[in-house]
């Protein structure tokens, strides 16, 4: 399906997998997230080579506050809709919050993502979920990191603010990014890292990093769709490089439609 918008796809015409992924070092590719059927067909035709059900959807589909509230069952919806799509991308799932305490539960919640059409999976953290994540990885499941923000993490936090500013945390994201390669993980996910320590991390490992606000220096670009359209409902972050009011255009389709109806009598 890529070749139809005649873009240039670094992935060539054959199905993604996490391996493919796993060799788009230095490559520049772009990853973006679908929480349904429509989006995961429009990000495939037009040659994204990842595509995320993202828990993002908590915020940006269900009306959640944070992505801390969303569920297992809710997930494994999402992910059945994406999944119809078929894509020739690779289709990741976010392990929820608390899904994946302990490496037993871990493990059942990535196999009912992967029952759901997920191909591989993503969790947030490093050395503290190492467990979790090998055990993920030794039951076959390919495995997407995510340093830096941690989203689910955000009450806790106070917030969302930039990892890597202090050494302590330079030291902790590095050596995080490296245990997280020595796993097995296919690739990592950047958020809100310093774009500095982004650099160094993209360079000390040799599993591709995709960033999302940390800088432009990564191997790959995420992003959260509705933001990158303008569609979020509440919020979009200042690290998103495009806005084209997309969601303004569609409140104005709608306006315009609902005052051309007019009585037939
Ligand atoms: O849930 C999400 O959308 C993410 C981002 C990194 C894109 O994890």
């Amino acid at each position: 399906m890529f070749p139809t918008l005649g873009t240039v796809s670094p992935v060539g015409n054959e199905k993604i997998t996490a391996e493919r992924i796993r060799g788009l070092k230095g490559a520049g590719f772009a990853a973006l997230t679908a929480y349904d059927y429509a989006m995961a067909r429009l990000l495939d035709e037009a040659g994204v080579p990842l595509i995320l059900v993202g828990d993002s959807l908590g915020m940006v589909v269900l009306g959640y506050p944070d992505t801390t509230l969303v569920t297992i069952e809710e997930m494994e919806h999402h992910v059945r809709a994406a999944a119809r799509a078929k894509t020739q991308g690779l289709l990741v799932a976010d392990l929820p919050a608390c899904s994946y305490e302990t490496p037993e539960q871990a493990v059942a919640t990535a196999k009912r993502l992967r029952a759901a059409g997920a191909e591989a999976v993503k969790a947030e953290g490093g050395r503290e979920i190492l467990p979790q994540i090998q055990s993920i990885i030794a039951a076959g499941i390919p495995f997407l990191g995510h340093l830096g923000m941690l989203p689910q993490h955000v009450r806790e936090e106070g917030g969302y603010r930039v990892k890597g500013k202090i050494p302590a945390e330079r030291e902790g994201l590095l050596a995080d990014a490296v245990a997280l390669q020595d796993a097995g993980a296919f690739a990592v996910v950047l958020e809100l890292v310093k774009p500095e320590v982004a650099v160094e991390i993209t360079a000390a490992i040799t599993i591709p990093t995709i960033g999302i606000g940390a800088g432009e220096t990564c191997d790959g670009q995420i992003l959260v769709t509705t933001d990158l359209l303008g569609t979020s409902p509440d919020y979009i972050p200042k690290h998103v490089p495009v806005r084209p009011e997309l969601g303004r255009r569609m409140s104005e389709i709608v306006r315009d439609w609902k005052d051309a109806i007019s009585c037939p009598n």
